[in-house]
């Protein structure tokens, strides 16, 4: 575990009580970044929890980090479960935000609330994520949020949507687009979000729906003039060295290192290092 005391990396970290929507508000109120990261499993889980990352995702981009997929279009509710299952139970301090997966809303309210009753109830979601700003995700936002449910939205491009947007990734590119996308976002601060993910828009008009909104707008591939950041976490570690879009950043070497710790495991197998004596059991360290 990395000391909490030494790093200045790790920011302010007294207290370590939970962070909660009205935390991530308060940032926004006093101009100071919230910070984000997908996260899918319990051991990385436990790793951000001793950082200062404000919340973590569950997001179903876990279909093509950990399952292989294309798309984010596989991705069912019991993926969703298993992984933010998985991702809760190492939190203590960082909020867990879980994706309603593709078409897990739409169907019926009734349908809705059922599958976000896994995700809290079973996958230890504090809060969920909706792409989108038709009327059914207004509706949707709408309707959790009567019932105590903490919803982010997720506006610019949504993955569960690809086959619209085609191969195009950056979205708002024109004025008239970027007045609709902060018509559509203060259309989901009306209906009660916490917050807003923007994903792959042109800097000044991510900083426009940013001003627009009193929630947070958290960015990824939108700049630096929104309220924080969110990155998958695989990708900022370096896991996918051929991984290289633009708004990326890459804060380790993560596959180099792992790489490279494969490589001297199965040299020192071979070479007979491994396993020495202080690796092994000997009878005699265990009388009978
Ligand atoms: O699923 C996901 O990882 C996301 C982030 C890219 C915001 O939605």
């Amino acid at each position: 575990m990395p000391s909490l005391s030494t790093s200045s990396h790790l920011g302010s970290l007294e207290g370590r009580s939970p962070v909660t929507v009205k935390d991530l508000q308060a940032k926004k109120n006093r101009g100071e970044p919230i910070v984000a990261t997908t996260c899918y499993d319990y051991s990385m889980a436990r790793i951000i929890d001793q950082t200062a990352v404000d919340f973590v995702l569950v997001g179903d981009s876990l279909g093509s980090v950990m399952l292989g997929y294309s798309s984010t279009i596989p991705v069912t509710m019991d993926h969703m479960l298993v992984f933010s299952a998985a991702v809760s139970s190492g939190l203590t301090r960082a909020l867990c935000v879980s994706d309603m997966p593709f078409l897990s809303y739409q169907a019926s309210l009734s349908v809705a609330f059922e599958n976000a009753r896994h995700l809290m109830q079973k996958g230890g979601a504090q809060a969920l994520k909706i792409e989108g700003s038709s009327e059914i995700a207004l509706s949707t936002v709408r309707a959790f949020v009567d019932a105590g449910i903490c919803v982010m939205g997720h506006l610019g491009y949504t993955p569960q949507s690809k086959h619209r947007f085609g191969k195009q990734y950056l979205q708002a590119t024109t004025a008239e687009d970027g007045d609709v996308l902060v018509r559509q976002a203060q259309a989901l601060e009306e209906a009660g979000v916490f917050s807003v993910v923007l994903e792959m828009v042109p800097t000044e008009i991510a900083a426009k729906v940013a001003k627009a909104l009193s929630v947070p707008v958290i960015g990824i591939g939108a700049g630096a003039r929104v309220d924080g950041q969110i990155l998958v976490l695989q990708d900022l570690l370096g896991m996918n060295p051929s991984f290289k879009p633009r708004f990326l950043k890459t804060f380790g070497s993560v596959y180099d290192n792992i790489e490279e710790a494969l490589h001297r495991y199965v040299g020192e197998v071979k070479e007979g290092v491994f396993p020495g004596k202080e690796q092994s059991f000997f009878t005699k360290d265990f009388p009978s």
